[in-house]
């Protein structure tokens, strides 16, 4: 003991006795992950930290602590996150940050006179099997020093804003968006475009500080929102496929398409490619769950979304997914690598999700062992794996002639190109974004846009006698789960938001409704289990606000099994509103709450979502009429029983049975409900679109709409409306274009083929002054009104559709199309695997 303390302060001596010699790029209040390789060494300062660092062959990252002294020595980069008190440096001439520089600038691969498909091919040939291995790992690529190739860290997670890095030293911390329910609430993603420019843009400020040495996103999820009980809803933009693209593409031309026309700003990782929708259920987690999904339902429910992504948007990565699919793992199955690249014309990269390579031998058991998953998940398509199984077994794979290198090179060139599509193989080329500095981070006019998409995604459910908005300078009570959390609001995927590492910058709802009830006086009670200060609160208020909140209950790897609200808080609404004040319900949620009951009692109930950083300003401009709401919902509100009727791990979307129910002649009931606006058959507690404002709006045909036949010659026509703000504020309408098969009239359709009840095909928000009108217009193309076949193929039939125009409640504008094609139209061809 005595003689440990004894080495110890000698080398502590010893290491104080000489100053810094090394070079090191540190940041203070940042730890940065990595595989440690050496602990606790006692040094005086930083500086003599990067000493130790360069003192050990293997190091390349450290991490020193102000105040214990100790000196953590690591290689291979992760995620940083921020912590007060703590230095963090990179060694510099051992870290590569840029190819192409010095000695390694004269392969062909640095050639800027070269094509990119040469220049891929030369940089291919010179990596070496082995370091292939390790390229071909998304956390991170490393560093190949013999050709100046520095590492990779791949996969920035940015569902709504950059999370896997802390805040910069000088604490700019990445913008943090609304979560993606609310924003698709929105229904203006033009939002979303700007989001995804932000995001890119603070990407590309970090990798310019030589902060963080990525510029993919993991992100957006386009998986649809299947069934309530999903854990990750909240960063699902919604139950329809439609909508799903939409938002995709919206978010991949903000984030990939910048100021410099010959480099991508950023690249967007689609996820989680296909049919990935459940968590953690009954036993079943995601990491083995088997989809078994028809061929109707995969060409109608869950390609849908990525098609119209990935051919008009031109996203540069996809993410296969946990789940198998009709009994193949989705990152080892060369036939749904086909639909991306053969079918859409996909030419980016393929990452794994974190392990998934890894579950095809251990959770799947679809190979005995991970050098056959890792055969797999190459030949199927898998360029990246997020995980160890490619970097600990590639070589074997290929000594074991079950991998061509020619598949390893595959990959390679995958990965790479986007690397060179970013300009980081051009380092002596200026483009755009290397002008984008650490300011830009966080800035003033990107939180803005935050705000704006709060206030644009809060969405009115009930205004009995227009109890809101609420008048300012009186007495409010503020009650219920969430209302005094920054945390709760801010949905989850969340990164580093205030420089602290916590959320002390973030106003709650509480706060927000405080700041903004000026003249008045505010009070709070966020403790469910005491439901006396609650009632006490509301009799001595005039006007109260109610908020309920499922925070915590469902997330990434946790699906929820009770869709409604808890018993706690039920007994606080019930009690609250017997109270008798003008109560507002305010709803914190990702998956949405099922109200039941509520629904009827309460006077007034506004959707918040998860509203992020400015959720406290936004839902208090809300209350108080500052914002008028605009949102609609993006789902359907279905009663709680719905989980009753409804099997959660049978991924069909119509008449899906009870899970175990069988009728008297123990055969499967078939006769459930069906999921989402499309084939629900239900009486929902609130449909899909549905949204109110405090204003009133008039729609109306103008013109009169098309009485349109397509035929193979005629495949457009065009359907326009005039809205009109009737009331006396000003307010934000959204339009949304539906059209309704008769099924009846598809009489080349095979009988039994399913039908959906109705399918959106476009929306428009508008905002409008007090009687202010304007005209949205929707074109519908023939392609449109094509129908799914029971062998999952895509075809036009002849028959009639129903046209509805409608603002998600109210009037709804109907017309008619009809397709009179002389046989079935084959658009797109289904090609099974199982
Ligand atoms: C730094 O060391 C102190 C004292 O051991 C410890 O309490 C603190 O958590 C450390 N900081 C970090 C970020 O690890
Ligand atoms: C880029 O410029 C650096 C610094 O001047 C130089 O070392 C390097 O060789 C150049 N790279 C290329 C590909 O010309
Ligand atoms: C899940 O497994 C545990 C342990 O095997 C068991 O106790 C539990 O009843 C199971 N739950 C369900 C919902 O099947
Ligand atoms: C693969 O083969 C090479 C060349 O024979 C050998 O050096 C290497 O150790 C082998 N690696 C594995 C993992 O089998
Ligand atoms: C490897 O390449 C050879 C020759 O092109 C081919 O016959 C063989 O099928 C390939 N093996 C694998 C595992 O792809
Ligand atoms: C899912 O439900 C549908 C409709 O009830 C049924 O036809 C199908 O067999 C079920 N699928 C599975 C995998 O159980
Ligand atoms: C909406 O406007 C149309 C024509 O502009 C009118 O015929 C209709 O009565 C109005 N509807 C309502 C509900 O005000
Ligand atoms: C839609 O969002 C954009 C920001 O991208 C904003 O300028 C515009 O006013 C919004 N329009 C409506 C109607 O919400």
């Amino acid at each position: 003991m005595r003689q440990g303390l004894l080495l110890v302060v000698l080398a502590t001596v010893l290491v104080l006795a000489r100053a810094a010699t090394q070079q090191c790029t540190s940041w203070e209040n940042v730890v940065i992950g990595g595989s440690d390789l050496q602990h606790a060494e006692l040094v005086a300062s930083p500086g003599q930290c990067c000493d130790l660092c360069y003192a050990n062959a293997d190091c390349t990252i450290y991490t020193w602590n102000a105040t214990s002294k100790t000196c953590i020595l690591k290689n291979k980069q992760s995620d940083s996150t921020s912590a007060y008190g703590v230095t963090s440096g990179t060694t510099n001439d051992r870290t590569i940050w840029s190819p192409c520089m010095g000695a390694s600038s004269s392969y062909p691969f640095c050639d800027t006179k070269l094509s990119v498909d040469d220049r891929l091919k030369d940089l291919v040939s010179r990596v070496s099997t082995a370091d292939a291995a390790t390229q071909l790992r998304a956390r991170e690529s490393a560093q190949i020093d013999n050709i100046g190739l520095p590492a990779y860290y791949w996969g920035t997670n940015a569902i709504h804003g950059m999370q896997n890095t802390a805040c910069l030293a000088d604490g700019q911390c990445p913008t943090s968006f609304p979560a993606p329910n609310g924003l698709s609430a929105t229904f203006n993603y033009s939002l979303v475009k700007d989001m995804g420019r932000i995001i890119g843009r603070e990407l590309r400020a970090y990798y310019n500080t030589k902060f963080h040495n990525g510029l993919d996103t993991w992100s957006p999820t386009i998986n649809p929102s299947r069934d309530p009980r999903w854990g990750r809803n909240v960063e699902s933009p919604g139950e329809s496929p439609f909508v799903c693209g939409q938002y995709g593409a919206a978010y991949t031309e903000g984030l990939q398409n910048g100021d410099d026309k010959d480099y991508t700003q950023a690249v967007v990782t689609l996820k989680h490619w296909v049919a990935y929708s459940v968590e953690d259920y009954d036993n079943v987690t995601r990491y083995e769950y088997n989809a078994i999904v028809s061929e109707y339902d995969l060409m109608d429910t869950y390609f849908p979304g990525w098609e119209y992504v990935v051919k008009n948007a031109k996203p540069l990565g996809v993410m296969c997914s946990y789940n198998s699919l009709n009994g193949v793992p989705t990152c080892g199955n060369p036939a749904l690598t086909a639909y991306l690249r053969e079918d859409w014309g996909f030419e980016g990269y393929i990452t794994s999700d974190s392990d998934s390579i890894h579950c095809i031998w251990a959770d799947h058991h679809y190979e005995s062992n991970a050098v056959l998953a890792t055969r797999d998940g190459l030949l199927g398509g898998c360029d990246i794996d997020s995980g160890d199984t490619y970097a600990d077994n590639l070589e074997a794979a290929v000594n074991q002639s079950l991998v061509n290198r020619s598949a390893v090179d595959a990959a390679l060139t995958n990965s790479y190109r986007m690397r060179f599509n970013l300009g980081l193989f051009d380092p002596n080329v200026t483009n755009a974004y290397d002008r984008i500095s650490a300011d830009e981070v966080g800035m003033s006019s990107s939180q803005e846009t935050s705000l704006l998409a709060a206030r644009k995604s809060m969405t009115l459910l009930k205004n009995d006698g227009q109890t809101l908005p609420f008048a300012t300078g009186k007495k409010v009570a503020v009650i219920g789960k969430s209302s005094n959390s920054a945390e709760d609001i801010l949905g989850n995927y969340v990164g580093p938001i205030c420089p602290s590492g916590a959320f002390d910058c973030v106003q709650t709802l509480y706060q927000g409704v405080a700041a903004a009830n000026q003249g008045g006086a505010t009070t709070l009670s966020d403790d469910v289990a005491d439901i006396n200060t609650a009632i006490q609160l509301a009799m001595d208020a005039d006007q109260v606000v109610l908020t309920i909140s499922n925070y915590g209950q469902a997330g990434e790897g946790k699906d929820r099994t009770y869709i409604g609200l808890d018993t706690d808080q039920q007994e606080l609404v019930a009690a609250v509103l017997k109270v008798g004040k003008p109560t507002a319900i305010v709803m914190l949620n990702g998956g949405l709450i099922s109200l039941d009951w509520i629904k009827d009692e309460a006077q007034a109930i506004l959707v918040a979502f998860a509203p992020g950083v400015h959720g406290g300003q936004a839902v208090a401009e809300t209350i108080f009429g500052a914002n008028n709401p605009g949102g609609k919902l993006p789902v359907t509100m279905y009663a709680s029983d719905y989980v009753n009727d409804v099997d959660f791990l049978n991924m069909s979307m119509q008449a899906v049975a009870v899970l175990h129910l069988m009728n008297v002649n123990g055969e499967r009931d078939d006769t459930g409900p069906g999921r989402s606006y499309k084939y629900y058959t239900g009486e929902p507690l609130y449909p899909f679109a549905y949204g109110l404002s405090y204003t009133t709006f008039n729609l109306s045909w103008s013109p009169a709409p098309p009485m349109t036949t397509f035929t193979s010659t005629l495949r457009s026509t065009t359907y326009t409306a005039t809205v009109t703000n009737t009331g006396s504020v000003g307010g934000d309408e959204v339009v949304f274009a539906f059209y309704k098969p008769k099924s009846e009239s598809l009489k080349t359709l095979p009988v039994g083929n399913p039908v959906p009840i109705k399918e959106i095909f476009g929306f428009q928000r508008v905002a409008l002054g007090p009687g202010q009108s304007t005209q949205v217009t929707f074109e519908l193309n023939a392609e449109t009104l094509a129908q799914v076949t029971l062998d999952g193929h895509r075809e036009l039939h002849s028959g009639e559709f129903e046209i509805e125009l409608t603002r998600g409640h109210g009037e709804v504008l109907t017309g008619t199309a009809v397709v009179d094609v002389a046989q079935p139209e084959r658009l797109a061809t289904f090609r099974k695997w199982w």
